[in-house]
């Protein structure tokens, strides 16, 4: 059996003891990947260094009030500098895979055109450091950090040539990388993008708000550009490179869970549209070629067709990556009430509250979007597992927000350790019911920056002193997840 551990004894195990803590590295497949996470924009820095251009983000986050903090990405936790460092950090704790991506204005600072080699070289450098380790590269080819010269020069991925060049970055990708990166991941949370940064209040860069519109076009036609991107660049690794390099290539999406709101027909059906227009938005196309149903019906001519493209882009995949935080409800509405409603679509007519009566369906997290709902990943995995084929997912991101701020206060994070264990847990009891679940990757390795909400939020195995000099402090869940995976050996 390729199990370390026959599934009967941990489940024998669970039911008596009812205690995720019995679980380690030995109580998953074999060839499970245990990894952590990262992007470029959040833990690099060096914004101006060996030539990398100017991205959306470095503009969009000078633009006063778009960040919480009032912050920047321009130094962050200097891993561009101190990645020799962080990576002696992730071979210690025994991790299997590093998941980061690559700054597209690191390769082509303009995002066309010539290469800049020094941006090359430096990935260059990170994926041999990584390797030597006996650690495996997931890179994901576009974290968000689009050029800005693209955005300027027709609008970015509202221009539908952002699909060749996107597809150009990605090819070089595989020529300057290919050889020794094994996974490749194409894009990160496309369905975050359509709905943060085209659509709800525009959190995310180029922060277009879209908000009460349920006349909205462009998160529709960003979708769509995405996904062909995608495909794109998927038929130029399998023609082009996949023989040769034998690797893997795939996608991360964003996906919560949801439950009902209240016990009637209208609210499971609402549970449905949710899913459909968060994770069916992209998931549906690449496994049978087409947007969900209940898209099509409500979007109606606003949604694209596919046409003959639609070959190209079913099974364009090897595996999905799915990055899952999160649980809440969802209820039958008229797009109403200002209240929770962050990234929610009008189209879709679901409103999706954290509460009913004033109850959520788990503990509060730090951040405001996050509630600790472990079923809710073992739910998510069996829904894929019914409604797509069983394909092979990756959990790419899964991670805990707090808001502290003190070292001491920091390091003590025992509901960070909580919160991976019990969804952990729930992985495992996914994978013994037969989802096809190959590995997990925490979000994050580090502190790092995060987005619209600047250093406010903290993700990381490893508290980041930001006043002194960036030094890193493991947290008790970094002893935490070494003990888990060394369990193993
Ligand atoms: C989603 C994104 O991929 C990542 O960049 C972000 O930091 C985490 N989830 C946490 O919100």
């Amino acid at each position: 059996s390729l199990l370390r551990t026959p599934l009967q004894n941990h489940r024998g195990l669970s039911s008596q003891i009812k205690n995720s803590s019995f679980i380690s590295r030995q109580s998953f497949p074999r060839d499970f990947v245990f990894g952590a996470a990262s992007s470029a924009y959040q833990v690099e820095g060096a914004v101006n260094e060996d030539g990398r251009g100017v991205s959306i983000w470095d503009k969009f986050s000078q633009q006063f009030g778009r960040i919480q903090d009032f912050s920047n990405g321009d130094t962050t936790v200097d891993q561009y500098h101190r990645f020799w460092d962080d990576i002696d950090l992730m071979a210690d704790l025994g991790l299997d895979a590093y998941r980061f991506s690559i700054s597209w204005t690191r390769i082509y600072p303009e995002g066309t055109g010539n290469i800049n080699w020094r941006g090359v070289n430096h990935y260059n450098s990170v994926i041999d450091a990584l390797l030597d380790k006996g650690i495996e590269p997931y890179v994901t080819i576009y974290h968000w950090d689009l050029p800005q010269a693209l955005q300027d020069k027709y609008g970015g991925w509202l221009g539908p040539e952002i699909v060749k060049d996107y597809a150009a970055f990605a090819d070089t990708c595989f020529r300057e990388f290919g050889d020794r990166v094994k996974h490749w991941i194409t894009l990160n949370e496309p369905h975050s993008l359509v709905a943060e940064a085209y659509g709800g209040l525009g959190l995310l860069a180029p922060g277009k708000r879209s908000l009460f519109k349920t006349s909205q076009t462009e998160p529709y036609i960003v979708g769509h550009h995405l996904l062909k991107a995608h495909a794109s660049a998927v038929d130029i690794y399998r023609k082009n490179y996949k023989l040769a390099q034998e690797g893997q290539i795939g996608i991360t999406l964003d996906s919560k869970w949801y439950e009902p709101y209240s016990d009637t027909d209208e609210d499971r059906a609402a549970v449905q549209r949710a899913l459909d227009f968060e994770l069916g938005w992209f998931l549906h196309p690449l496994v049978f070629g087409d947007y969900p149903k209940s898209m099509r019906e409500m979007v109606g001519e606003r949604l694209p067709l596919f046409m003959e493209f639609a070959n190209v882009l079913k099974d364009s995949f090897d595996f999905v990556g799915i990055n899952h935080y999160t649980t809440y409800y969802a209820h039958k509405s008229k797009f109403s009430f200002l209240e929770e409603l962050f990234e929610n679509n009008p189209d879709s007519q679901v409103i999706t509250p954290f509460t009913r009566n004033g109850k959520a369906l788990g503990e509060k997290a730090g951040a405001i979007w996050q509630y600790v709902v472990p079923l809710g990943i073992k739910s998510l995995a069996q829904y894929i597992h019914q409604n797509y084929n069983n394909i092979p997912i990756f959990i790419t991101e899964n991670g805990y927000a707090d808001t502290s701020h003190s070292l001491n206060e920091a390091l003590q994070d025992d509901k960070r350790i909580h919160y991976h264990q019990e969804y952990l847990f729930n992985i495992l009891e996914a994978i013994e019911d037969g989802c096809n679940i190959k590995g997990y990757f925490v979000w994050s390795l580090l502190d790092s920056w995060e987005w619209n909400f600047g250093y406010s939020l903290k993700f990381g195995l490893y508290f980041v002193d930001f006043k002194d000099n960036l030094r890193r402090h493991p947290r008790a869940s970094a002893h935490w997840y070494k003990a888990f995976l060394q369990k193993a050996l």
